[in-house]
């Protein structure tokens, strides 16, 4: 695999392709449906906890997804507690946390978790801020909508006082540093993880 150049090579089916949500042509051969992007709601985390198993295992290329020594159903259910996690965070109202989700026919089919970090100004003079966590669920990749969630969380963020915003992404997840390169983030620092199981 090779590391994030800036250079894009579309690996998407061309039945996914979509871009109604941002006013571009619709390629989509069965119709492209809009989307519309909305704070948290109860309800929401039972879909987030569907999304986010199957976004993160399709794609494969989060750190415990891409890890192929460790068992796949714990892996898939670690994604599914992270979710459920994130939206308990909010349902209990904690500070400086927010979820946004994007709706389709009424179903949530991808969301974003913010964060501020409350204790950053004190020692930068500046708030910090990030995006823990967004999928989309993968029947409607390729639609705008992570750009669209990252948009929408970018504009907490700023109502929230913050002043730098940062993401963590796997280095080859190019659709990922896309949807947030088109929000104006830009690509700092890239880290390795190295595991081994212990004989
Ligand atoms: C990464 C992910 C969030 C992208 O969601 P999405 O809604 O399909 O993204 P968008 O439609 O906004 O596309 C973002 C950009 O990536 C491009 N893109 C999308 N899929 C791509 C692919 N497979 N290969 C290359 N480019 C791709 C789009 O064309 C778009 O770029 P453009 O605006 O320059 O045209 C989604 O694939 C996902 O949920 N993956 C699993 C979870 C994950 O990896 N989350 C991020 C972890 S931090």
């Amino acid at each position: 695999m090779g590391v994030y150049s800036g250079k894009l090579i579309d690996v998407r089916p061309r039945s996914v392709i979509c871009h109604c949500g941002r006013g571009r042509k619709v390629e989509d051969k069965r119709g492209c449906k809009m989307f519309k992007v909305r704070p948290f709601k109860d309800g929401d985390e039972t879909h987030m906890e569907e999304i986010a198993p199957e976004s993160f295992m399709t794609l494969g290329l989060a750190r415990l997804a891409i890890d192929k020594g460790l068992p796949r159903d714990k892996v898939r259910e670690s994604y599914r507690r992270e979710a459920r996690g994130y939206a308990e965070g909010v349902k209990r109202g904690e500070k400086g946390m927010a979820i946004f989700v994007a709706e389709e026919e009424g179903k949530a089919v991808g969301y974003i978790v913010v964060g501020v970090d409350q204790r950053s100004a004190e020692f930068w003079g500046f708030t910090w801020g990030s995006i823990i966590s967004l999928a989309i669920a993968p029947p409607h990749w390729g639609k705008g909508i992570a750009t669209r969630l990252v948009a929408e969380g970018l504009k907490w963020l700023k109502a929230q006082g913050v002043k730098y915003a940062q993401v963590g992404t796997d280095q080859n997840n190019i659709a990922a540093i896309r949807a947030y390169e088109n929000n104006g983030f830009r690509v700092v620092y890239s880290e390795v993880t190295l595991s081994q199981f212990l004989k």
